[in-house]
C-alpha cells in the first residue's frame, strides 16, 4: 500500500471532472484524495453536484463544501471515481472493505464513467485473495452463510470495535473467502440469486477505467 500512489492515481482521475457534472464521490483511503481535490477545484469555482456513496463520504464531501445532490432527484450519473480492494485486468473489481459496497454499486449502476483508482497493490492476476464483502440483511445472516458454503464460500461475519460490523443501511456484512476465483461473472450471478443477500462486492462490467498509481507514475486501463 503506498500513499502517494494513490494521491498519483487521484490526481491523474479528477480531470475527468467536467463543469456541469453530477459526480459520484467513492468511499475509503483512495478516493479520500480525489474528494480532497474535488473539494479544491469546488473552492476555485467549479460548479459540480455530487452523491456521495457513505455517510463517512457525505460528511467529508460537506467539510470541502462540495455541493450534494439527492440520488432520488437524478436519472444519470455522469462520472463517478472509486476504490477498489482488488482488480484484475478485465476491469472486474472486488469492492466492500469500506463497507460501503451497496450504495457504490447503486452509484456505478447509474454512473456513464466509472473510474476506479488504486495503488499497484490492489492488481491482481485472478480476484479471490481479498475475500468478498457481501452485504446480508442481519435476519438472514446464518441463512446466508449456508447458502455461501453450497458455493465453497467460507464466510466469517465482520466485527468492528468487538461488535458486529453494521452498514450505513443497518445490514451486517459478511467476508467470503472463495479462494482465488476463475469466473468472478459466474460467482457473481451465482449471487445474484441467493435470497438475503442485499448485494455482492463483485463488481463485473462496471468500471469503465482503472488509473493505477505504480512508483510515481501512473497507468490508466480501460
Ligand atoms: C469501500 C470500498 C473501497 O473503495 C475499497 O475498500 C478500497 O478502499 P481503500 O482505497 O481505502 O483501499 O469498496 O466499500
Amino acid at each position: 500500500m503506498n500513499e502517494q500512489e494513490k494521491i498519483n492515481a487521484a490526481l491523474k482521475a479528477v480531470s475527468f471532472v467536467k463543469p456541469g457534472q453530477v459526480v459520484g464521490l467513492g468511499t475509503g483511503s483512495t478516493a479520500y484524495f480525489a474528494i480532497q481535490e474535488i473539494g479544491k477545484m469546488v473552492r476555485e469555482g467549479l460548479e459540480i453536484r455530487a452523491i456521495p456513496t457513505s455517510e463517512a463520504t457525505r460528511q467529508l464531501a460537506e467539510k470541502w463544501n462540495i455541493p450534494l445532490t439527492d440520488i432520488n432527484d437524478i436519472s444519470t450519473i455522469d462520472v463517478t471515481i472509486d476504490g477498489a480492494d482488488e482488480f484484475n485486468s478485465r476491469l472486474q473489481l472486488i469492492k466492500g472493505g469500506g463497507g460501503a459496497l451497496l450504495r457504490e454499486k447503486i452509484v456505478a449502476s447509474i454512473t456513464g464513467t466509472q473510474v476506479i483508482i488504486a495503488d499497484a497493490s490492489k492488481q491482481v492476476e485472478k480476484l479471490g485473495a481479498f475475500r468478498v464483502p457481501i452485504e446480508v440483511i442481519p435476519f438472514a445472516a446464518n441463512v446466508v452463510t449456508r447458502k455461501l458454503s453450497a458455493l465453497n464460500g467460507e464466510a466469517s461475519l465482520r466485527a468492528k470495535n468487538d461488535s458486529t460490523y453494521i452498514t450505513d443501511q443497518g445490514n451486517n456484512i459478511l467476508d467470503v473467502d472463495f479462494g482465488l476465483i476463475d469466473d468472478p461473472a459466474a460467482l457473481a450471478k451465482a449471487l445474484d440469486h441467493i435470497t438475503g443477500i442485499v448485494e455482492h462486492g463483485l463488481f463485473i462490467d462496471l468500471a469503465d477505467y482503472v488509473i493505477v498509481g505504480k512508483g510515481d507514475q501512473v497507468e490508466i486501463i480501460a
